[in-house]
């Protein structure tokens, strides 16, 4: 472990100031090549695609869904739909490994009743970036969100419950889950620009499950 990993290794409930924010690390490790399987098989029955903002613009970030609904975005906005928009087909089912890593994850920052039924799943190549952003198409905001991360490490920018709220940089690494909910389930939140590299078993790229209930 390097220093940086040491000093971020605090109690999962508050993390530098940030109630609410649980950080995992190396929670997924164990569950690598599963998961890493898991996603292949939902790409090719659900292909990783670049949608597009309500304004129109094209995201940096590729995505698929798998669960019961999944999360996109074109000219028309936000929101969940049952069918893949591309395919015409349901979203692949959740994966086994994903669900049990999940409900671990959240069972550990405090949430032991988690029971997710969408994982939006973003593919960050080098230079993709994610900006601030609430989740809140969502039903349901009792649930927490859980994320997990794989491949090359990426900066996790953690905020508040207003835009202007100065985000608490966290950098998450290959198999780091993190968690947030309760009073924190509507913080802004994004992933600043993805440094170019090379991972190991990813290659040139970050892997994000991003696991909620949304119905
Ligand atoms: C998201 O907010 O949907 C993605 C967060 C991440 O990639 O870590
Ligand atoms: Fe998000």
């Amino acid at each position: 472990m390097t220093l940086t990993r040491d000093l971020f290794d605090e109690p999962a409930a508050d993390l530098a100031g940030r109630p609410g924010l649980a950080y995992l690390p190396g929670l997924a490790l164990p569950f690598e090549q599963p998961l890493l399987a898991a996603i292949a098989e939902v790409a090719a029955a659900a292909p990783f695609r670049h949608m597009v903002t309500p304004g129109g613009q094209r995201m940096s970030v590729a995505m698929t869904n798998c669960g019961q609904a999944g999360w996109v975005t074109d000219r028309k906005g936000y929101r969940y739909e049952a069918l893949d928009p591309e395919t015409g087909r349901p979203w692949p089912a959740l994966p086994p490994c994903v669900l049990q890593l999940a409900a671990r994850a959240a069972a550990e920052a405090g949430f032991p009743a988690f029971r997710p039924d969408v994982c939006l799943i973003n593919r960050y190549p080098p230079g993709a970036r994610m900006s601030l952003h609430q989740d809140r198409d969502e039903r349901d905001f009792s649930a927490p969100i859980v994320s997990i991360s794989l491949g090359l490490g990426a900066t996790f920018l953690f905020g508040g419950l207003k835009r202007s709220d100065r985000p608490y940089r966290l950098p998450l690494a290959h198999g780091d889950v993190v968690v947030w909910g309760g009073a924190t389930r509507l913080a802004f939140h994004g992933v600043a620009p993805l440094p170019d590299g090379c991972h190991r078993t990813v290659g040139r790229m970050r892997l994000n499950l991003t696991l909620r209930r949304a119905l």
